[in-house]
């Protein structure tokens, strides 16, 4: 029984770090804005790899990353219940300091390592990343941008990419990679994409000038050679790319720690260059970038599906298969 007072709301919950089933759907109290956040009305969210990892304690990646991740997300046990980092709703509250947002403004943004998005409701500071919806967008739309083009700005950003410098991007087809075929064109790169047959047309229609089809050829052995190279899906390795690297080229990995040390030592050693900043720094800045280029018409998300947000188990085993085109939306209902 709840106690009397108690002004609930529907959220995907875990108390302990593992696979997909330990997330329920329950009853919590709803979060009350401080003087300086909005309180938002979620419509949409996400299942990304940020909460997969999360929720697994990034026991996936080796023991060292685990450790970092618990020491960052709870020791024991998470420390924040709820999950979400991605959203799109509608202002219902504001704190008495906030001025840039009014109740009933439809907005989208990103709480990053706060999480709290897989809720009906949650608290964002007016000053953190969330921002106005693009004209024209949906709830759906808008709530895939933020995780994935904001990743791929933060990496293509660390290279310095520049107009008119050649790209290729590898795992064109997931939320960083179809992000980062985007952006790389709309920073004026000759864009390459690798992705698998199925994908192809996709990632053309993204802006690359050029595809290639991973099952049927091995960029690393057809003699071209690349200003960046961008393993958006953390499957290849400086190792294998390095020929397919120009003279003071950058490797930019999206996942990794051997990629943090070689980030760190090639600097130091060599011509050639792995550049991985850790942690990521997404601005609001970047969140309007993007929210200019949709109504721009030179960006959108990708979405590959939508699940209620009763079906999060299932959504985050979609998710897991790491075979995702995009993005995976939850549609909160009652909102
Ligand atoms: N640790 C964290 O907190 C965290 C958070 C966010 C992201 N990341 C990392 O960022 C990377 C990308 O995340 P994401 O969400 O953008 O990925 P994603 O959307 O899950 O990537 C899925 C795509 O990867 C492609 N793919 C699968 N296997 C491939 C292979 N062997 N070679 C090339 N492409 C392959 C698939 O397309 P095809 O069928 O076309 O191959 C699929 O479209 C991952 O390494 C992830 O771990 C980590």
């Amino acid at each position: 029984m709840l106690p009397s007072g108690f002004n609930g709301m529907k959220a995907v919950v875990y108390d302990r770090y593992g696979p997909p089933e330990v997330l329920r759907v329950a009853q919590v109290e709803r979060p009350v804005p401080m003087e300086d956040e909005v309180l938002v009305r979620i419509h949409a969210t996400t299942v990304n790899r940020t909460d997969c990892a999360t929720r697994g304690a990034n026991r996936r990646s080796g023991r060292g990353i685990s450790l970092i991740s618990r020491l960052v997300s709870g020791v024991r046990r998470p420390r924040q219940p709820i999950l979400g980092n991605e959203l799109a709703g509608v202002v219902d509250a504001i704190g008495t300091a906030v001025t840039e947002f009014a109740v009933g403004d439809q907005v989208f943004g990103s709480t990053g390592f706060r999480f709290g998005a897989h809720a009906e409701y949650t608290c964002i500071r007016e000053s953190a990343r969330i921002a106005h919806m693009p004209a024209g967008t949906s709830f759906e739309q808008a709530t895939a941008v933020p995780d994935g083009a904001l990743n791929a700005l933060w990496c293509l950003r660390g290279a310095g990419l520049r107009s008119g410098q050649r790209v290729l991007v590898y795992g064109a087809s997931g939320s960083i990679g179809t992000a980062g075929v985007q952006l790389a064109a709309y920073l004026g790169a000759d864009v390459t994409a690798v992705c698998s047959t199925k994908n192809l047309e996709l990632v053309r229609s993204l802006g690359a000038g050029r595809v290639i089809d991973y099952t049927k050829e091995d960029f690393t052995k057809n003699g071209e050679t690349y200003d960046v190279i961008f393993d958006a899906v953390g499957k290849h390795s400086f190792r294998r790319c390095r020929g397919s690297l120009k003279p003071g080229g950058s490797y930019l990995p999206t996942d990794g720690l051997e990629n943090l040390v070689r980030a760190l030592w090639l600097s130091r050693s060599e011509d050639k260059k792995v550049v991985f900043r850790l942690p990521p720094r997404y601005t609001k800045k970047d969140l309007l970038l993007l929210k200019e280029l949709i109504e721009a018409g030179k960006y959108r998300a990708v979405i590959d599906r939508a699940y209620p947000l009763e079906e999060v188990v299932e959504a985050t085993r979609y998710v897991e298969t790491e075979q995702k085109t995009g993005n995976v939306v939850l549609t909160v209902s009652g909102a």
